[in-house]
């Protein structure tokens, strides 16, 4: 949810840098973007939609602060991109976060004189900045002093036309900090800077960073010095280039052979160490949004099936009705692919204050919720830059998988299953994807796509489900197949698309498949045996890891349906990689 970046330094080329940067966030949010320079004064430019061309005057400055926005508070509009500018126009800020006595607030700085000209939460921050300044605050306390008066959640930068320096702070959203020869920057995430700097600092809740000369962190409730490290960066873990693939969605696809074994290298002490936690626990949740959420789903199966360990699986934002279950013999299993989910990162801190152990499996290095776990198992997948989720999905299942079979002491067979799997990827892309590309040109105009499975494949419909409604609009609804009699059959009629999972020809889907065809439906398969009743095939090897595996077609096929629409499928409408507001 809404990018945004920094950049202080020497050379004069921080608008530049900064349009660099915020390049490399726009995955973060697309509805409109806006960078402020200071040169001689400070320099606005602001556009709704992607990020394009920034004129060569925007280049030049000492100081420059950038935005890639997910509107939350207002409509798309020039005027609401931000950054948004104080009253006296000196002050300039970027805000990632929802401030939620924002009303509040217009209506006291408005008795003070102040006037909006935007429909934002965000413009209070420069001007309640602006009025600390006007009390002969330094630049820095006059920002703080301006945070103490938010409510809600916050990553800004901000900058002045009068000061020369950069101050970042953060309240529930995350922020980083870059350090390189004379560059100072401050970005939503690693990606960003990672270019640029050599090292970094994660920014805490609560924390304020002021770059000058030098970096200096405070603490916003008490205004005293923090010392924190700074850490090299591993520029590897951070490259995130399409190596000639056309979209990011589809290099990640094809990277999926190398997630599923990443994942499944962890260390032997971490992996015991997990496992203990959970032997001990009275209770098991698995929490997630979206498509982490269809993997804790994958995980409770997994944990009943292979360990006979029951594992509730909740929507992390549906997590606090359950709280009262919550006690220091619960364990929580957190899964999220950005580390930075708000709805995540709140369950979390609930299940923390009340004792239980939380165990984070996440992909982005350095995230909030890696900070918050107790223990915490890297999916490895590398950055993951389509605002869909592929890769981390598949790395996700895979530690799932893991896990369930080191709880009996299987996790060296595990590997051993989770490499085949791996090596079964390339075929599964080269055997489906043209199949994928023509049926995408079938079904393109369809109106609804009805899809089915049983057991761990009900949560692959799931999923499958939510990949083609993101990517491609066409409404699409996934279910456990015996479910069909219970309603859907109603709306099968003649042509209707209905995908269904089936491991083999004898899986129990393949009956509701026949169900759904004796209605006049257009059964696509997906299985290892081609059953009569499909209309359309994608074959899947033979292997254990089916239900892992059998998503990648449908993953194909959703990349091309959006492709046959004309739709961009790294940055669907509406979206945004890491949903940091609840
Ligand atoms: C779907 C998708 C989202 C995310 C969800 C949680 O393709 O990407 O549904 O899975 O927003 O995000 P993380 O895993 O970052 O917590």
């Amino acid at each position: 949810m809404c990018g945004i970046i920094g950049v202080l330094c020497k050379n004069s080329n921080a608008g530049k840098i900064a349009y660099e940067g915020l390049k490399r966030l726009d995955y973060r949010g697309y509805d409109s973007w806006g960078l402020a320079v200071k040169n001689d004064g400070l320099l606005i430019y602001k556009r709704t939609g992607k990020i394009t061309k920034l004129p060569k005057k925007m280049f030049y400055g000492s100081c420059a602060i950038g935005h890639t926005r997910w509107a939350t508070h207002g409509k798309i509009s020039v005027r609401n991109a931000h950054p948004h500018i104080s009253q006296n126009g000196k002050i300039a800020v970027v805000h990632n976060g929802v401030i939620e006595n924002f009303q509040e607030l217009r209506d006291f700085l408005a008795k003070k004189g102040f006037s909006f000209s935007t429909e934002t939460d965000t413009e209070v921050i420069p001007m309640l900045i602006e009025l600390y300044l006007s009390r002969n605050l330094c630049f820095r306390e006059s920002v703080r002093k301006a945070l103490l008066h938010l409510k809600g959640s916050y990553a800004i930068v901000a900058i002045s036309e009068l000061h020369n320096s950069l101050i970042g702070a953060r309240r529930g959203s995350p922020l980083v900090a870059g350090f390189a020869n004379g560059t100072f920057l401050l970005a939503s995430d690693m990606q960003a800077i990672a270019p640029y700097a050599t090292k970094a600092m994660f920014l805490e809740d609560s924390e304020l960073i002021e770059f000058n000369r030098k970096a200096k962190v405070y603490d916003i409730e008490t205004g005293k010095r923090i010392n924190k490290p700074v850490k090299k960066i591993d520029l590897k873990l951070h490259s995130a280039d399409k190596r000639g693939f056309e979209h990011y969605m589809l290099k990640e696809i094809y990277e999926q052979e190398q997630a599923i074994k990443n994942a499944s290298l962890q260390s032997n002490a971490l992996i015991e160490k997990v496992t203990k936690l959970i032997k001990q626990a009275e209770k098991v949740f698995i929490i997630g949004c979206g498509t982490s959420m269809h993997a804790a789903m994958f995980g409770s199966y997994f944990f009943a099936s292979i360990a006979s360990i029951q594992a509730n699986a909740i929507l992390a934002s549906e997590f606090q009705n359950f709280l009262n279950l919550v006690n220091k013999r619960t364990v929580v299993i957190a899964l999220s692919q950005s580390g930075e989910t708000a709805d995540i990162l709140e369950a979390v801190k609930s299940a923390k204050e009340k004792g239980a152990s939380v165990i984070g499996i996440v992909n982005v290095v350095g995230s909030s919720l890696t900070r918050l776990a107790d223990a915490t198992i890297m999916m490895n997948a590398g950055p993951e830059i389509c605002v869909l989720a592929t890769k981390s999905y598949l790395a996700q299942l895979s530690v799932l998988y893991l896990l369930a079979n080191s709880l009996i002491k299987k996790h060296e067979q595990a590997k051993k299953e989770l490499s085949e799997a791996a090596r079964l990827v390339p075929t599964i892309i080269k055997t489906n994807e043209s199949k994928a590309k023509r049926l995408a040109k079938k079904l393109k105009n369809a109106k609804s796509i009805f899809i089915i499975g049983k057991r761990e494949s009900a949560v692959t419909a799931l999923e499958a489900a939510l990949k083609i409604k993101e990517v491609s609009y066409i409404h699409a609804e996934g279910f456990a197949s015996a479910e069909l009699k219970h309603g859907t059959i109603a709306l099968i009629e003649k042509n209707v698309p209905v995908i269904a999972f089936a491991s083999d020809a004898s899986d129990e889907s393949i009956t509701n498949a026949i169900e759904a065809k004796s209605r006049g439906g257009f059964i696509i398969g997906v299985s290892s045996e081609k059953a009569k009743c499909f209309d359309y095939f994608f074959a899947i090897p033979k292997s254990k890891l089916f239900s892992i595996l059998s998503i990648i077609p449908i993953q194909l096929l959703a990349y091309y349906l959006a492709l046959s629409r004309n739709l961009d499928p790294d940055k669907p409408r509406n979206l945004a990689k890491s949903v940091t507001v609840k």
